[in-house]
C-alpha cells in the first residue's frame, strides 16, 4: 500500500499505473496501460480517461508489457519532469518493435508542445491529446488503428469532465480527489500551466457534491477538492462579478466547501492549491466552523522579495503573505500550512534570496516543497527576463533552504508530542504489518499499532514520539461507526 499523501508533486506516485477494478462489459477488451506524472491533478485526469475508455471496451493492466495501448499522462512544470517522460518512452518504443501494433499515446500537458517533434519528426508517439480531448480519445485511438497519427491539443474554455464519473485509482478506498476547477488565469511569469491547461472554469457544484456523496456511499472517508487555484472556484458569476443567472445562487468557493462538508460529518475535506491572494477569511471562517475541513492549508509563497514577486507577478507582497498568514493562525490556530519556494529565479541576488529564507524562519511553515527554477518556454519569464543564476548557486540556495524546513518541520512534529489528535486511518505502514498508518487532520502521518482497527475508522491518537517526517502514539479512543 502507498501514503498518497495531499502533495502538490508526490514523487512516491510518479510513474504510478492507474489500475480499476471495474472492466469492461464487452467481452472483446482491449489492454490499456496507464501511468500518470506530475500533480494530482494528471492523476485525476488518467482516472476521468480510464472511465472514457472502460466505456468503450477497454480494461486496465499493471504491466506495459502487455497492453495493447499504453498512454502517459505527462507534465511540464519543470525540464527535469519531461526528462523523465522522455526517457521512459525509450522503454515503451524498445516494446513496439516487438509488437508493432502497440499504440503509444501522449497525454496532458507535454502534449501541445511536443507534438509536433515526437509524432512527426521522431515518429516516437501514434497519439497526442492535451488536457481538454479526453472526450476525444476513441475517435483518436480509431484513427490509429486505421493507420493514421492521432493529434488533439485543442485547450477548451468549458470542458470539467463534470458528468464523468471517475474510475478511482483506488490506492486506499478510503481517500479520493475531486477536480472542481481547471486552468489557470494567474499568469505567474515562470509558469507554464495556463499555456497547457488553458483558461480557468469552474465545474457545476451540483455534480461535485453529488460526487463526494457517492464517494461516502462508497466507504471514502476523505475528499481533496482540487484546482490549480481553488479560491477562485466560481459558478454563476463571472470573473468580473456579472451573474449569470439571477434565478440561481452564486456559489464561491467558500460556498462550495460547506457544501460538501455538509455531506457527511465522517467524510473529511482537504482542498489544493490555494493562491495567497485569493484566499479569503470567508474561506477561512467557513473551515473554522466545520470541524470535517481539516486544519490544513497549502499555501505556496515562492519568494520572499517584493521585487521578485513582482517579477514572477504574484499579485501579492510579502506583507501580504504574512498577513494572510496570521489571518489563517486567527481562524483556525491549530491549522498547518505548507508552502511551495523557487530558488534562482531570474536576477535573484544573495540580498533577495535571504529574504525568502527570513520570511520561511519567521513563518516556520509545517511542510515545504523547494524547487530550483527552471525556464519554461512559451513563458513570460522565459520572453522577458534572464535565467543568469548560475546552476550551482541554484542548488546551493536549495540545499540550504531544505535543510532549514527538515528542522522547521521537525520542530512542528515535536510540537505534536503529549498531544492527542484524531485520525483517520487510511492502510497498513509500509514498514510494519502490525502497524497502521494515517493522517490527522493537520496532514501529518500517525503510525500506530495495529489491534483489531480497520481502515476507514477514525481514532484518537495520544503522540508519544517523532521524526521529522512522521508522528508515533497510541490509539486511546476510537469514534463508533455510524
Ligand atoms: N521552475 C521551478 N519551479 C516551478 N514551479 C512552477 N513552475 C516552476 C518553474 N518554472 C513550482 C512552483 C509551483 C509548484 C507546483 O511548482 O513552486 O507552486
Ligand atoms: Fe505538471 Fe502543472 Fe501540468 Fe500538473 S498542471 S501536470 S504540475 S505542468
Amino acid at each position: 500500500m502507498r501514503y498518497t499523501g495531499n502533495k502538490v508533486i508526490d514523487e512516491n506516485k510518479q510513474g504510478e499505473a492507474t489500475l480499476v477494478d471495474e472492466t469492461s462489459e464487452l467481452k472483446n477488451y482491449k489492454k490499456l496501460y496507464i501511468e500518470s506524472y506530475g500533480c494530482q491533478m494528471n492523476f485525476s485526469d488518467s482516472e476521468i480517461v480510464a472511465s472514457i475508455l472502460i466505456g468503450e471496451g477497454y480494461t486496465t493492466v499493471a504491466d506495459f508489457k502487455e497492453a495493447d495501448v499504453i498512454l502517459i499522462n505527462t507534465c511540464s512544470i519543470r525540464d527535469n519532469a519531461e526528462q523523465r517522460v522522455l526517457n521512459r518512452l525509450r522503454n515503451f518504443q524498445g516494446l513496439k518493435k516487438k509488437k508493432p501494433d502497440l499504440i503509444v499515446g501522449m497525454l496532458g500537458c507535454m502534449a501541445e508542445r511536443l507534438k509536433y517533434e515526437l509524432v512527426e519528426k521522431k515518429k516516437v508517439l501514434d497519439l497526442v491529446a492535451g488536457p481538454d480531448a479526453y472526450r476525444d480519445l476513441p475517435r483518436l485511438l480509431q484513427t490509429v488503428e486505421s493507420g493514421q497519427k492521432a493529434v488533439n491539443v485543442l485547450l477548451s474554455r468549458e470542458e470539467t469532465y463534470a458528468d464523468i464519473s471517475p474510475v478511482r485509482l483506488d490506492a486506499n478506498g478510503i481517500s479520493a480527489f475531486i477536480s472542481i476547477m481547471r486552468g489557470c488565469d494567474n499568469m505567474c511569469s515562470f509558469c507554464v500551466v495556463p499555456f497547457t491547461r488553458g483558461r480557468e472554469r469552474s465545474r457545476d457544484p451540483e455534480s461535485i457534491v453529488t460526487e463526494a456523496r457517492d464517494l461516502i456511499n462508497k466507504g471514502y472517508r476523505e475528499v481533496t477538492l482540487l484546482g490549480q487555484n481553488v479560491d477562485s472556484y466560481k459558478w454563476n458569476i463571472t470573473a468580473k462579478g456579472e451573474i449569470l443567472n439571477p434565478e440561481e445562487p452564486i456559489v464561491k468557493f467558500a460556498d462550495l466547501l460547506e457544501k460538501v462538508a455538509m455531506v457527511s460529518p465522517d467524510l473529511r475535506i482537504r482542498y489544493s492549491t490555494s493562491h495567497p491572494k485569493d484566499l479569503t477569511n470567508e474561506v477561512l471562517e467557513t473551515m473554522a466552523r466545520h470541524e470535517n475541513i481539516c486544519d490544513y492549508i497549502h499555501l505556496p509563497v515562492q519568494a520572499g522579495n517584493n521585487e521578485i514577486l513582482k517579477k514572477m507577478n504574484r499579485g501579492y507582497t510579502s506583507e501580504w503573505y504574512l498577513d494572510r498568514i496570521s489571518a489563517i493562525k486567527r481562524y483556525i490556530p491549530e491549522c498547518a500550512i505548507s508552502t511551495d519556494v523557487i530558488v534562482g529565479f531570474c536576477g535573484e541576488t544573495d540580498e533577495q534570496y535571504a529574504e525568502t529564507v527570513d520570511l520561511m524562519n519567521y513563518v516556520k511553515f509545517d511542510f515545504a516543497y523547494m524547487f530550483k527554477y527552471s525556464e519554461r518556454p512559451k513563458t513570460l519569464a522565459e520572453r522577458n527576463f534572464n535565467d543568469n543564476v548560475p546552476e550551482d548557486i541554484k542548488a546551493s540556495r536549495l540545499q540550504s533552504i531544505i535543510d532549514m524546513q527538515l528542522e522547521h518541520s521537525h520542530l512542528s512534529n515535536k510540537k505534536m508530542v503529549g498531544k492527542t489528535c484524531k485520525v483517520l486511518i487510511e492502510g497498513v505502514s509500509k514498514r510494519s504489518e502490525n502497524k497502521l498508518y494515517g493522517r490527522n487532520s493537520q496532514n501529518a502521518v500517525v503510525i500506530f499499532d495495529r489491534d483489531d482497527l480497520q481502515k476507514g475508522e477514525y481514532v484518537d491518537v495520544l503522540i508519544d514520539d517523532c521524526t521529522s517526517a512522521t508522528l508515533f502514539g497510541k490509539v486511546i479512543d476510537k469514534y463508533s461507526k455510524n
